[in-house]
């Protein structure tokens, strides 16, 4: 269901009038794990923190309201966020007026929120993904009634929030959100379950929101959804995530568009001939494959074979020649033996990725992964994931040779954390590029000869 930010104002508009007092001369500090659905929801979370007057630090410490943003994906994410939500205690201690929210994917599973309400009792708020657009009527709530809020609906993941105020961390690179949730029920992963099925914003939304981001400047959009290509399946009307992406690109105005993440059994022939055709869409695809044994595709309900991803591959390549590839891999899914692993390391080498985010499987309660029989011991995921980067460092670092002695488009991101004489940023391809230049250059597309590779980056001069 679609709910429009004027309706919800309307529905509860004696408390947002009253809430906008509530945050005047008070600091907001929000903390973000997880994918970049995550990071367009927090930027929406300090939107309409700062509507009711809070201004933005980046200080814990002088807060009075903390944001914690959670993920479920692995329990390594998990972990992280129980711990900083501890740390809060003494900010808590310090500092009684401080309000503390905990939200995102995490809380939205029943055993954690009953976690966190019984053992961090100093945690004020605890709302779900779907309750997001309701955040400044269940802090308001909060404050005024001095009672803590659990905002947890399960009933409730399939509304499409529009028109919510959004404070972009990044001053020429925004997140457009496309879609929300997820249909797939692959069997290790915990999406589904705390974001909902898959629901498409209006194109007439997307569209006005694309406009205005290029009409303020903005230098790079990427389109957001958990399965960013199967945009448009849910909609009355017969129009995909090609069709979209060609609307957005006759936005005049410099730009490039990305787009993440993508299915494979959702990345048709017409998306990749969309991508060869249109010059605004940056030539990288992130395909996850998450493993190359067919078996283990099929118990992880991938839905694809091997034979159809390197097929999808190669169409891709006949098309763009020099694209560029990226994927996700899992090892020691449960069940995976030694010689289907011995298969994933094969399609990385016949691929050739330009980079991949590797994973060791963790179980998720309530996916039907966790509860296979034949897990695998945590020694044999940690060994089979080093060859797996190993693997993968000598192919990155001899794709990113093929960089070298020629010119590449660079969208200026800023000064390298590395060395602060140097700028970084990202080229179409999304490979991250370092060279000498200015201050005046970020955020902005120059062209750079590169003169030398390495397995994470490459360098370069400025022509
Ligand atoms: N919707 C996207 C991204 C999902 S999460 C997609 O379909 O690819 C990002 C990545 O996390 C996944 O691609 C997968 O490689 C990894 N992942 C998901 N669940 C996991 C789990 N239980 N253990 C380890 N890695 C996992
Ligand atoms: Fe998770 Fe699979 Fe959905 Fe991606 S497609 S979010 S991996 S269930
Ligand atoms: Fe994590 Fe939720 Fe994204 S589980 S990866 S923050 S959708």
């Amino acid at each position: 269901m679609r709910i429009e930010k004027k309706e919800i104002d309307k529905q509860y508009g004696y408390m947002h009038r009253i809430s906008s007092l509530i945050g005047e001369g008070k600091k907001v500090y929000a903390l973000t794990f997880g994918c970049q659905q995550n990071e367009a929801d927090s930027e929406r979370l300090i939107g309409m923190a700062k509507e009711m007057g809070y201004s933005v630090t980046n200080e814990k410490d002088e807060a009075d309201l903390i944001i914690i943003n959670t993920c479920a994906i692995r329990e390594h994410a998990e972990k992280k966020a129980l711990s900083i939500t501890g740390q809060c205690k003494h900010l808590k201690a310090k500092n009684p007026s401080l309000i503390i929210a905990i939200c995102g994917c995490m809380v939205t599973q029943k055993h954690r929120a009953e976690a966190i309400k019984h053992s961090y009792p100093y945690v004020d708020i605890l709302f779900d993904t779907s309750m997001v657009y309701r955040f400044p009527e269940i802090l308001y709530t909060r404050i005024t009634k001095q009672k803590r809020q659990f905002a947890l609906d399960p009933e409730s993941k399939g509304n499409i929030p529009e028109g919510l105020p959004q404070h972009r961390e990044n001053p020429f690179k925004a997140w457009l959100s496309v879609m929300y949730g997820c249909n797939n029920f692959c069997t290790y992963c915990i999406v589904p379950y705390v974001r909902g099925r898959e629901r498409s914003r209006l194109k007439e939304d997307i569209l006005r929101e694309a406009k205005e981001l290029v009409s303020k400047g903005y230098k790079e959009i990427t389109l957001l959804g958990q399965n960013v290509n199967s945009y448009g399946k849910d909609l009355d009307e017969d129009y995909d995530f090609s069709d979209l992406l060609k609307d957005i690109c006759a936005i005049e105005g410099d730009f490039i568009i990305r787009f993440m993440t993508s299915h494979p059994k959702d990345a048709t022939h017409k998306l990749i001939d969309t991508m060869a055709s249109e010059e605004k869409i940056a030539k990288h695809f992130h395909l996850p494959l998450q493993a190359g044994s067919n078996r283990v595709l099929d118990k992880m309900n991938r839905k694809y074979t091997r034979e159809k991803y390197l097929s999808l591959v190669g169409y891709m390549r006949e098309k763009m020649p020099d694209i560029g590839l990226t994927t996700d891999i899992i090892v020691g899914f449960p069940t995976e033996t030694e010689e289907e692993f011995e298969e994933t390391l094969d399609i990385l080498k016949a691929v050739g990725f330009d980079n991949i985010y590797s994973f060791i499987y963790s179980p998720r309660k309530g996916t039907p992964a966790a509860e296979m029989e034949g897990q695998i011991p945590d020694d044999v995921k940690g060994e089979r994931f080093q060859r797996l980067l190993d693997t993968q460092n000598e192919i990155s670092i001899t794709r990113n040779r093929t960089y070298e002695q020629k010119p590449t488009k660079v969208l200026v991101e800023g000064w390298s954390k590395t060395d602060k004489t140097m700028l970084t940023g990202r080229n179409e391809k999304n490979r991250l590029v370092h060279f000498k230049g200015g201050e005046s250059l970020i955020g902005s597309f120059v062209n750079v000869m590169i003169t030398e590779a390495e397995t994470y980056s490459l360098f370069g001069e400025l022509i």
